[in-house]
């Protein structure tokens, strides 16, 4: 694994990309079962974690994972903390970017073995988003390995953690619906892109997406899992709801009017296989999902959060075993 950017990099040679999965989820569970055993395996290396964007989850995760693999991490929230970079080529710095990406990220290539960043989308012109800028001039001028704590595009991340935590569920093929809740603001579609990516991978759940139209996902994500725009009738006999809102694809960042409410009920329970409900968080409490929901028997999105930091171990542990080996 020289980087970590997508479902496909978890793809080993020889193999198809669902028993792909399934082993980085053993490694992930085999980390959760004894999280020091490869204690040595980041010895004198050390990982620069850079935050364009908030986060909670992302940025505890990963260092602690580090640290359980004896790496070093510095986090640098240049969002807020560094500066501004400028990511056109050949522009004239006249404005209030005051660092080309080109010079910074070679720079940090110096101080780190591994790199990582998170940034999110404009939202706003949608083939720039969709051309992942941010993270492929990261990856152009890094020297060294990066993973992506969640582009513009896709959180991988997430999406790992989420099928550890359906694998724990111990389902036989579960049907798992993707289910849109609504937001006040636009949000990125990232998490659901990147879910649907590594679950239409994966060949031990069965995915249905629903969502009010307009809220469509680009096609290149969705291509032949069923969308129902009937909640209800999506909802039929779920095991697992992921829940989840994100703003328009087609009418880029916008949010569509919604008909009626869109928000899980616990009628909508009542016609699910007494589904566990998922979401990556943060959470808008009473906006995206209940309070009855969020603190009821039904979610484990305390024990999803949990499972980021396997997903990071696992992941760190490849880029290190790739491109270092073994200390
Ligand atoms: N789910 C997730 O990525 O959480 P944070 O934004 O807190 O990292």
């Amino acid at each position: 694994m020289k980087n970590f950017v997508t479902v496909d990099d978890v793809a080993v040679p020889g193999l198809s990309l669902s028993p792909s999965i399934d082993l980085m989820i053993e490694k992930a569970l085999a980390y959760k079962q004894d999280p020091w055993k490869d204690l040595g395996l980041g010895r004198r290396r050390r990982v620069g974690i850079v935050f364009l964007n908030p986060s909670l989850r992302t940025r505890m995760s990963t260092q602690i994972a580090a640290e359980q693999l004896g790496m070093r991490s510095i986090v640098f929230n240049i969002g807020s903390e560094g500066w501004s970079w400028e990511l056109e080529d050949g522009s004239v710095m006249n404005g209030t970017s005051v660092e080309h990406i080109k010079d910074a990220v070679p720079v940090l290539s110096t101080y780190f073995d591994v790199l990582a960043i998170r940034t999110f989308p404009g939202l706003k012109d949608r083939a720039a988003d969709y051309a992942e800028t941010v993270l492929d001039s990261f990856i152009k001028y890094a020297t060294v390995p990066v993973i992506s704590l969640e582009s513009a595009t896709l959180h991988p991340l997430q999406s790992f953690a989420d099928l550890i935590t359906i694998k724990e569920l111990q389902l036989t093929k579960p049907k798992v619906v993707l289910c849109w809740a609504p937001h006040i603001k636009p949000l990125p579609q990232c998490v659901a892109n990147s879910f649907v990516q590594w679950t239409s991978a994966w060949d031990h759940a069965e995915l249905v997406i629903t969502h009010p139209e307009g809220y469509e996902l680009a096609p290149e994500i969705v291509q032949n899992t069923p969308v129902i725009y009937d909640r209800r009738e999506a909802l039929e006999q779920a095991d697992i709801i992921y829940v989840k809102n994100w703003s328009a694809y087609n009418d880029y960042g916008t949010m569509p009017p919604v008909s009626r409410d869109w928000m899980l009920g616990e009628d909508d329970m009542a016609i699910t296989n007494n589904a566990r409900v998922m979401h990556c968080l943060p959470v808008r409490r009473n906006i995206e999902l209940s309070d009855a929901i969020l603190d009821g028997q039904h979610s484990i999105v305390t024990q999803q959060a949990g499972n980021r930091v396997w997903s990071a171990q696992a992941v760190l542990a490849e880029i290190l075993k790739s491109n270092y080996g073994a200390d």
